[in-house]
């Protein structure tokens, strides 16, 4: 059985296309905990948003463009969260390279199902497809490879198959659209909620069974 904390949960977060820019990065918060996944570089991703000198939260929109800053006293973190642009290093904080990686940023967990990304923020746990299983993971990958295209959220007809899963319920018209909507995680505000519609790539695209 899966462990079923909060931080060793899996909650999606948005798709791989929000992050494919530089500097691109989406934000939410489980429990107490706040998440950032980051294109830094062409990399991207995954950490407690919180910065390791007085721990000040980096990023606080849920989603932008911007390189992995925080706005108190301008530290920036590279791929693999070590502080590496401090100003004022030399006279305020004296940071070595050794030093500097001590204060590397938590880590986080990303996972991909087809074109959703998942965040978490233990770092060891059940894969993503352990805890949403393989039949539901196997489907909404196929389903956001099929209808890549995204388009503001629309209210779903009645008769439209119902996936619920983690924070995600998906309401599909086969064939023609899928409206997602991710819930705020527990201890999130209604900001990191999104609500999105995927369209087929192509007019004669079809959804695999
Ligand atoms: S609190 Fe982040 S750089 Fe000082």
């Amino acid at each position: 059985m899966p462990d079923r904390t909060l931080e060793t949960r899996w909650f999606h977060l948005c798709t791989v296309d929000d992050l494919a820019n530089p500097n691109a990065f989406v934000t939410t918060r489980v429990g107490a905990v706040p998440l950032v996944a980051q294109n830094i570089k062409g990399r991207v991703a995954a950490f407690r948003n919180v910065c390791t000198h007085r721990f000040a939260v980096i990023h606080g929109e849920p989603s932008g463009c911007g390189p992995l800053r925080c706005p108190y006293h301008g530290w920036s973190f590279d791929a693999d969260g070590v502080p590496v642009g401090l100003p004022f290093n030399p006279t305020d904080f004296q940071l070595e390279a050794e030093g500097r990686r001590r204060l590397a940023l938590h880590p986080a967990s990303l996972a991909y199902c087809g074109r959703l990304a998942f965040i978490r923020a233990a770092t060891e746990g059940a894969s993503l497809e352990e805890e949403l299983g393989t039949e539901i993971f196997a489907r909404l990958a196929a389903l956001s490879d099929a209808f890549p295209q995204h388009g503001d959220a629309v209210e779903p007809a009645g008769d439209w198959e119902r996936i619920e899963d983690a924070n995600l319920r998906v309401a599909l018209a086969p064939g023609r659209m899928a409206v997602l909507h991710s819930a705020a995680p527990p201890g999130a505000d209604d900001r990191f909620s999104r609500s999105f519609t995927t369209h087929p790539a192509t007019a004669d695209a079809e959804l695999p069974a």
